[in-house]
């Protein structure tokens, strides 16, 4: 790809992803493109399997894994000893939520315009105070919000990168100081930022931060990715485990579990073979491309939607410029019609409750958030 810090080929690019061909694809949010690169990886998978059957394990597929979870832990500014595999982020959020001492800190704070998953796990357990906080405008939250609510009996401020209906980025490092100073853990739910948002993990003082690649990263569902800042990756003793937690896991001695001395001591069992080798797919395209354009890229493509949204006189949800991402809200008086009705014209985007929800990625083209809005807009709301 080329230097400059905007440009990248973005022919070479759409090449890779045949939905980018045959639709306007503008649901990134919800599920990344498949690209060539990652079907490559998948073949090689399945020949593998069946060329070597489990010896393809120890040649092949371990190796594949780290080469995955190195990928991730550089992307996000993390050690791959910070970063774990796990099904999920719904079992990531799990098994953090099992790895705090349980004391006199009994409380959650979390905010409405969370994904639900976040809350649920605290929500389920006994004498855990869980505090939702309302949003003032159904966009965004404040930090004073968060920093009234945090206080010493507060066990985890936990809360998302970007807000999944609205797209509002929140900023790590205030989330994490406002935490650190009642003494509280700073989870954040971050699968809608990375892969759109530049991470640097390690700078921001979060202690656990959750993605996937199944959206911005391209590599399809299967997988969650799970960071543990390096201090609690070799002290914390979580209270669910499986033998790839194990300090030796092909020993097999039930008689003598010990925690590995990093974030392994946080996976649960056997990763999603498939999607360990999609997702490295994906991550490559996005590491090639690199966060930075990525991003950059992100941007223009919504600054034009929301020029031509208002041209057309479609009413938009949206967070103040600073903290934009690519999902964008647009009103709409029958979501699941619109939704539909373009989907008949071959433009692919989602809806949530009132709104038309559309989410660009890098690989779309100014004359696919044209064609959208203009199809959009034939639909009155
Ligand atoms: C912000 C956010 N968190 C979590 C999830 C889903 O988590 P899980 O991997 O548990 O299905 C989604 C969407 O699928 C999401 O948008």
């Amino acid at each position: 790809m080329s230097s400059d810090p905007v440009r990248f080929d973005l022919d070479r690019v759409r090449a890779e992803f045949p939905i980018l061909s045959a639709r306007t694809y503008l649901n990134s949010c919800s599920l990344g493109a498949l690209s060539r690169r990652s079907e490559a990886y998948l073949a090689e998978f399945r020949e593998r399997w069946h060329a070597m059957g489990a010896s393809a394990w120890y040649e092949h597929w371990l190796g594949r894994i780290e080469d995955l979870r190195g990928r991730v832990a550089a992307f996000w500014g993390a050690a791959p000893s910070e970063t774990a595999l796990l099904p999920s982020t719904s079992v990531a959020l799990s098994v953090v939520a099992e790895s705090v001492p349980v004391g006199s800190r009994d409380r959650v704070v979390c905010s409405e315009l969370d994904f639900p998953t976040l809350a649920y796990q605290w929500a389920v357990k006994p004498g855990v105070e869980l505090v939702v906080l309302e949003s003032p405008d159904g966009v965004r939250m404040d930090p004073e919000q968060y920093a009234e609510a945090v206080d010493e009996r507060t066990l985890f401020l936990a809360t998302s990168h970007v807000f999944f209906t609205t797209g509002y980025v929140q900023d790590l490092r205030t989330l994490a100081d406002i935490a650190h100073r009642a003494g509280a853990w700073c989870l954040v739910d971050g699968y809608q930022g990375a892969g759109q948002v530049p991470l640097d993990l390690s700078s921001t003082g979060v202690d656990f931060y959750t993605a996937g690649p199944l959206k911005w990263l391209l590599g399809g569902p299967g997988l969650a990715y799970l960071y543990v800042r390096a201090d609690l990756a070799r002290t914390l003793e979580p209270r669910i485990t499986s033998w790839f937690a194990a300090e030796n896991q092909f020993g097999f001695d039930p008689r003598a579990f010990r925690y590995r001395s990093d974030a392994r001591r946080f996976e649960m069992g056997t990763p999603s073979l498939p999607t360990v080798h999609t997702a490295l797919g994906g991550q490559e395209i996005v590491d090639e491309v690199g966060i930075e354009r990525i991003a950059a890229r992100n941007r223009a493509l919504t600054d034009r939607l929301v020029v031509r949204c208002a041209e057309m006189g479609l009413s938009l949800r949206l967070p103040e410029p600073a903290h934009r991402s690519a999902i964008v809200m647009i009103r709409h008086d029958d979501p699941p019609g619109a939704v539909a009705r373009l989907a008949e014209r071959g433009i692919i985007v989602d809806h949530r409750p009132g709104h038309v929800r559309v989410s660009p990625h890098f690989y779309n083209t100014e004359e696919e958030m044209d064609l959208f809005v203009e199809a959009l807009a034939a639909y009155p709301a």
